[in-house]
């Protein structure tokens, strides 16, 4: 596990960006894996700028993304679907057809799951992006008795409804998610895991210092062999 630590989010945002596109520019038709949250957005910004400047194409990239809420309708202004089109997805050349997400509204969600765990067998992502919860959870693996395999519904935490509830004015937060699965994330060739303010130094420290417990979903991560951790000075407050 590699720890860097920067000033500010921006910061990390360039640095990040600057391991993807170096990614993408040797291997065109490389599997990116990414998040949605606050953490990433100053990463998509660099990507987006570096596009625009003709550093780098995703005509080629395959995406999937971690989770999807249930219940809220895709075009839906907070399903993640609409957080990746308009913080990433509309402002690059990313084909459409290479973009991938849980369907949250699946009739059947187990057979949901198994879809979208088939399509990360055949696709092996590359780079996986992730930020965390304040609780220690990636992807939304909530802290258990178990560490998760695949992917699967998953009831959200207080500690989740509660971080995330402020991007919902009028109508209220689903309560339920689908998400890939610990076992899942943890097959990417590479991890990139960013986190910035106080709120997620007691998250990192678990990670970086704590015991292997799903009751610290995010300290699975030790046993990678190739984990970046982008942090801000608040966030590793604790190191
Ligand atoms: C989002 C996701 C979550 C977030 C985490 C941190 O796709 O899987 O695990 O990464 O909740 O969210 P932010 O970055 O908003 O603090």
């Amino acid at each position: 596990m590699i720890l860097h630590i920067f000033n500010n989010a921006e910061e990390i945002g360039k640095a990040v960006a600057n391991l993807i596109i170096e990614q993408v520019n040797e291997k065109p038709d490389s599997v990116l894996g990414f998040a949605t949250g606050a953490s990433p957005v100053p990463t998509y910004k660099s990507l987006i700028k570096a596009y625009n400047k003709g550093k780098v194409s995703f005509k080629d990239i395959t995406t999937f993304n971690l989770d999807e809420y249930c219940d809220l309708p895709k075009d839906d202004k907070n399903s993640y679907y609409t957080f990746m089109h308009e913080n990433l997805f509309n402002h690059i050349d990313v084909k459409e057809e290479n973009v991938n997400f849980l369907n949250g509204n699946a009739e059947d969600t187990d057979a949901e799951c198994v879809r979208y765990d088939d399509l990360l067998t055949e696709n092996k992502i590359d780079i996986q992006l992730l930020g965390v919860g304040r609780n220690g959870h990636i992807g939304f693996n909530e802290p258990s008795n178990k560490f998760t395999k695949g992917s699967f519904k998953v009831r959200l935490s207080q500690s989740t409804i509660d971080a995330n509830s402020i991007y919902f004015d009028e109508n209220p937060m689903p309560h339920y998610a689908l998400t890939m699965g610990t076992v899942s994330i943890m097959k990417s060739k590479q991890i990139i895991l960013i986190a910035t303010g106080r709120g997620k130094a007691d998250a990192i420290d678990g990670l970086v210092n704590g015991d292997i417990t799903p009751s610290c979903p995010a300290s699975v991560l030790q046993l990678h062999p190739n984990v970046h951790i982008f942090l801000d000075k608040a966030a590793a407050s604790l190191l």
